[in-house]
């Protein structure tokens, strides 16, 4: 080779070498979150609300068992999650075991079981050292955990927040969304930090839905402060009615493939916290699921499946009421009205329908005039219209479908035409409960 042509070779070599110094380096890559596993909000069971860590592979099978027979798999709700007190130690390599005396066969085998039914795996890690039961958390672990969850078949991870001082919660979260997508299997992420790093202004790249608020408890209705015997204030359960009032001023976040989350839920459940009984009655129950379907919440049961009542399945089974939920245009409901106790609500959904729905939050019943040209919704956010003056819609009575409430109108000429908008109806709706509707316009 001359030497003018070895010169120039070893300075190209070198430019080139110069120029990659002068790129920022990025020590680690950032990859995109999983997409395609939460178009619609996440639907499922969770272990916590009603057996919180004395969980056990006998229990998942039994409640894996309940719903396929119970046809809540039919209905929609597909993840089984784990949720804390599943771990066992770390092995000598820092790989996470599950504990094999709840879970003898292990998890991967748990996950089998659950595949062959139709359902998909769930489980629950913490950001910080411990998750909130003390148990191992993934700091420091996640590329592993992450790899050993997508090792055993999991589909759903539940990242909580405990044990995280000093720890940046976008970071953290962010770290967990790269290892799950580099460990190769689509994994739902549910963001679990209590809304405290307002998430919902950074994770929708992070995750597929963040909790809004802290943990919820079986009571409708604010329960009051308590406090021991040292004079120390007593934590308590947020109630349906405090996580809704949080909830629904951050409509604007959600839509398909990330979602506001307010807690998981509790038709059926009832719990003692601190010596205090909680439980709700059936009307509260359904108002509970109903105000969380016009939300667009994730549907995680949490109840025992083994006993359950007809009352609580005929709730969780509502198909037109889970359609509500699961509508795809994935707009979170709004509240248009919210006195005397009295809140009114309305959901865009696909094909010009909405849902529309009265929750009664006094002590007794309210029999109350539905004015549908008072009642006209114009919803800057997903600029939809009611047009109530114009459209005639068809109502159906979702808690009560053989209840004739409103004539379904058939679009005429004129006067008909109108009728539909003028005409008020006297809507009874029960203490601690509501009334329901879709509205289909009539093409
Ligand atoms: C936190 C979460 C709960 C539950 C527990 C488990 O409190 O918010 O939903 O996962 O941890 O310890």
């Amino acid at each position: 080779m001359n030497r003018i042509l070895k010169i120039s070779i070893l300075s190209a070599a070198l430019l080139l070498s110069l120029n990659a110094l002068a790129q920022p380096r990025r020590l680690s890559a950032d990859l995109p979150k999983w997409e395609g596993v939460a178009d619609t909000p996440q639907m499922g069971w969770s272990s916590w609300n009603c057996f919180m860590t004395d969980i056990n592979e006998d229990l998942i099978k039994a409640t894996a068992d309940a719903m396929v027979e119970l046809g809540l798999v039919d209905a929609g709700y597909v993840y089984l999650n784990l949720d804390d007190g599943w771990h066992g130690e770390r092995d000598a390599n820092g790989f996470v075991l599950e504990d094999r005396e709840k879970f003898p066969s292990g998890m991967k085998a748990l996950a089998d079981y659950l595949h062959a039914k139709g359902l998909k795996l769930g489980i629950y890690s913490d950001a910080g050292d411990f998750t909130c039961a003390c148990y191992t958390g993934s700091r420091g672990h996640e590329y592993q955990d992450a790899i050993t969850y997508a090792y055993w078949g999991v589909d759903y991870l539940k990242y909580d927040w405990c044990f995280t001082t000093n720890v940046n919660a976008k970071g953290a979260y962010t770290l967990m969304r790269n290892a799950l997508r580099k460990a190769g299997r689509p994994i739902l992420f549910s963001i679990c930090e209590w809304g405290v790093n307002k998430p919902w202004e950074w994770a929708q790249e992070v995750g597929h839905s963040w909790r809004t608020t802290g943990d919820i408890g079986p009571a409708f209705a604010p329960v009051p402060v308590s406090y021991d015997e040292q004079g120390r204030r007593r934590w308590k359960p947020m109630s349906v009615l405090e996580i809704i009032d949080i909830n629904e001023p951050l409509r604007q976040y959600a839509g398909p493939g990330h979602w506001n989350d307010p807690d998981m839920l509790e038709v059926g459940n009832s719990a003692t916290v601190d010596g205090v009984f909680y439980d709700m009655t059936e009307g509260e129950d359904r108002a509970h699921f109903t105000m969380w379907c016009m939300m667009a919440a994730p549907l995680i049961l949490g109840n025992d499946l083994t006993k359950i009542t007809p009352e609580t399945l005929a709730i969780i089974t509502n198909k037109e009421m889970i359609a509500v939920d699961q509508d795809p245009l994935g707009i979170q409901g709004l509240r248009t009205k919210n006195e005397d106790g009295l809140q009114y609500w309305f959901k865009p959904l696909a094909d010009g329908a909405w849902a529309f729905c009265v929750m009664n939050t006094r002590e007794e019943d309210v029999t109350i005039s539905l004015d549908w040209s008072e009642l006209e919704v114009n919803d800057a956010l997903s600029k939809r219209r009611t047009g109530f003056g114009s459209t005639n819609y068809s109502v159906q009575d979702i808690w009560h479908p053989e209840a004739k409430a409103f004539p379904t109108l058939v679009k005429g000429k004129g006067i008909l035409r109108n009728q539909f908008v003028i005409n008020t109806r006297q809507v009874t709706v029960p203490s601690h409960d509501v009334v329901a509707y879709r509205l289909t316009p009539i093409k």
